[in-house]
């Protein structure tokens, strides 16, 4: 049987370090036998619990192209993780388009990229341009490709779900929009499964979100489930979601941006759920209760 080799680019961040740990965990003899795991990262220090699993871990960072034919050296498929939003524009945009044209020097057969749900006409288009880019980029370059598009990750709820804690009060721009948040540890079991077999045909879109569409006042009750803590929820002008945001300690910049996706979300550009995480993985995806219950302590120490 031929030897396939996988790889899984930032396996020292969240997303890649939780897929390469899914293919590990799906492959308990190791990855001696007919298929191999290749991890790269900016920082292998990191990611020496991988390679004592067995991964062959390399360094990569993608702001340095003349590295990347090695890293990506033998590599059949390549996850592409989406390099971290403080790089966001022309900069994030250049590091994925050193990827793919590494992995295209490389000899790489299908790329899977980790990408965002948000299109070009969407009220978050600018969360979702780098992604767009991304994806041009991806059909430019003649490469098979998976485009896993996630929805909002769910981790996003906790901040949230802190400052109502707080206060008492979740405040919002629509108490009725929903957002079909997704835990990133689901965003990885579907790229470890996207990057393990075919799913259809090359440039086809998977659209990763959780099992339903969560309202602030679904989310309201959902930690009134979890933790016994009750929490009003106020509809609220732009000004005042801001205003109410510094005083609780952010900087107005990241009040700006998340009124900013308030108003995406207000407007129901994250709304849509999808079946696609079920059918490639065979699995549910998980709801917010038991991501809520899951960080518990974290949440609410003292409940
Ligand atoms: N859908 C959403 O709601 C949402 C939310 C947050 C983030 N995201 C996107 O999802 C990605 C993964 O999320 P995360 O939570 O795992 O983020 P994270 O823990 O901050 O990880 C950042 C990732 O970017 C990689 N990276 C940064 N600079 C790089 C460079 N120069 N070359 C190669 N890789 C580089 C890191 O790889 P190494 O450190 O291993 O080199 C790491 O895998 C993020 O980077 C972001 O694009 C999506």
């Amino acid at each position: 049987m031929q030897t396939q080799n996988l790889l899984v680019t930032g396996v020292s961040g969240h997303y890649g370090r939780l897929a390469a740990t899914h293919l590990v965990e799906s492959h308990p003899a190791g990855w001696r036998g007919t298929t191999t795991l290749i991890g790269t990262t900016r920082t292998p220090s990191q990611a020496r619990d991988l390679a004592r699993r067995g991964v062959d871990v390399r360094p990569a960072d993608f702001d340095q192209p003349s590295g990347l034919n090695d890293a990506f050296a033998g590599a059949d498929r390549l996850l592409l993780t989406s390099t971290a939003a403080e790089y966001a524009g022309a900069r994030r945009v250049q590091q994925h388009r050193h990827a793919i044209a590494a992995a295209r020097n490389a000899g790489v057969g299908h790329i899977v990229y980790a990408s965002f749900m948000a299109s070009a006409d969407s009220p978050l288009a600018a969360l979702a341009a780098d992604h767009v880019a991304t994806e041009q980029a991806l059909r430019a370059a003649g490469i098979g490709h998976t485009v896993l598009r996630h929805a909002f990750y769910m981790e996003m709820v906790l901040a949230t779900a802190r400052r109502a804690i707080a206060s008492g009060v979740l405040r919002t721009l629509n108490a009725h929009a929903g957002v079909a948040y997704v835990a990133r540890a689901d965003c990885a079991l579907a790229g470890a499964c996207a990057l393990r077999a075919d799913i259809g045909a090359s440039g086809a879109f998977v659209d990763i979100t959780g099992p339903q569409a969560v309202t602030p006042i679904m989310l309201a009750r959902a930690i009134h489930a979890c933790l016994g803590i009750e929490i009003k929820v106020d509809e609220v002008s732009e000004d005042v979601l801001r205003t109410s945001l510094v005083a609780g300690g952010l900087p107005d910049p990241v009040a700006g941006m998340l009124v900013y996706l308030e108003r995406g979300m207000a407007q129901g550009a994250m709304q849509a759920v999808s079946a696609d995480f079920r059918r490639l993985t065979g699995r549910e995806p998980g709801g917010v209760e038991a991501f809520l219950m899951q960080h518990r302590e974290a949440l609410a120490p003292n409940h």
